[in-house]
């Protein structure tokens, strides 16, 4: 289940920054959406993947196995990020028949008209009272995925809680209470050459302290470097996150695994004047043009899922409902340029 309350990532950085090596090139063909449904007047999956069809989306995550989701996505040339619902990962880490059963149920019947990118177990639970099924329900899901013959990488995905330090990037490693779960997930992912997925919200870094994380680093708008980690200068705080996550793989035993950025995006509503409809066009649409690698990984496009595809009402009042590309009519909150 898409979380209901926000677990995302606060960098309390005292922070700013990006990078350089960006050249400009718009991978459009890295950019998926996040199929969000906790709504009671979204559209039915069948329209909304002709709406994705439209625009030219290639990837979609969906946050649970929605069957009429699935259906709909059959041929329609869209890959798959499919995630567990979280209340499933204790039996998903303890029965192997039980995960078994998930992928004979939900990825077996789909595999002929479905490109599935990644299997994810769990979503933002590290650290918690979960955190400890994750890496159990993974292995149980890849050994049930390769009994059905499928080659599909198994991984999780994390907010930016699991950092215990992010700032500058590279001092990132992951915290006391998170490592212990992702040290061993990490040389799990590592041996299986499988990448980590983690949310990232620049916005939610500068939302929490404006004065010291500036809008124009969240925007990618900086004109000059705002951070300088020893050689490398960062001019937005999108890569500068990830940069620390990779910093914290590195020191956690999984110097070759990838980052996805499995969501980020911008409220246009609902926090005064940070939360509006031309900041939130602003980052998603240089988001998109700055996705063609870090400091760290430099020229190695970044596969990111922007979120959401719809403003959803079930979610908490306030930005949470308000993160949406569409309204729930179809209509575009801003207009969104996904083949620049
Ligand atoms: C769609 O919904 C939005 C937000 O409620 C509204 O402003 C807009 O007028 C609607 N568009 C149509 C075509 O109904």
């Amino acid at each position: 289940m898409e979380r209901l309350i926000s677990m995302r990532g606060l960098l309390l950085v005292s922070v700013v920054g990006f990078a350089i090596l960006n050249t400009w090139a718009a991978e459009a063909q890295s950019v998926g959406v996040n199929y969000g449904m906790l709504g009671d007047n979204l559209p039915t999956p069948d329209k909304v993947v002709a709406l994705l069809k439209s625009k030219n989306i290639k990837m979609v995550r969906l946050f649970d196995p929605n069957p009429d989701a699935l259906k709909a996505l059959q041929s329609s040339g869209i890959d798959v990020v499919l995630g567990t619902f979280n209340e499933d990962l204790q039996r998903l880490g303890s029965d192997a028949a039980f995960a078994a059963t998930w992928v004979s149920t939900n990825v077996v019947p789909h595999a002929n008209a479905i490109h599935f990118r990644y299997v994810t177990a769990g979503n933002e639970v590290i650290p918690g009272d979960l955190a400890v099924n994750v890496l159990p329900a993974m292995k149980n899901l890849d050994a049930a995925l390769k009994a059905a013959n499928l080659e599909i990488p198994v991984s999780t995905v994390v907010a930016t809680q699991v950092l215990g330090a992010s700032f500058p990037p590279s001092q990132g490693v992951f915290s006391d209470d998170a490592g212990v779960h992702m040290v061993p997930i990490v040389k799990y992912l590592e041996a299986n050459k499988a990448p980590l997925l983690v949310n990232v919200y620049p916005y939610f870094a500068h939302a929490s302290d404006p004065k010291n994380v500036r809008l124009d680093y969240a925007l990618f708008t900086a004109v000059d470097p705002v951070v300088t980690d020893g050689t490398v200068r960062y001019f937005n705080l999108y890569d500068s996150i990830i940069d620390a996550a990779y910093s914290a793989l590195e020191k956690a035993g999984g110097p070759s695994v990838e980052i996805v950025v499995a969501e980020s995006g911008w409220p246009s509503s609902g926090n005064g004047d940070i939360a509006t409809i031309a900041n939130a066009q602003t980052y998603i649409n240089n988001m998109i043009t700055h996705l063609s690698g870090t400091p760290k990984r430099p020229g190695k496009a970044i596969e990111s899922y922007i979120f959401s595809i719809f403003n959803e009402n079930q979610k908490p009042v306030g930005t949470e409902q308000n993160f949406g590309l569409y309204y729930p009519n179809m209509t575009q909150v801003y207009n969104v340029n996904f083949s620049s």
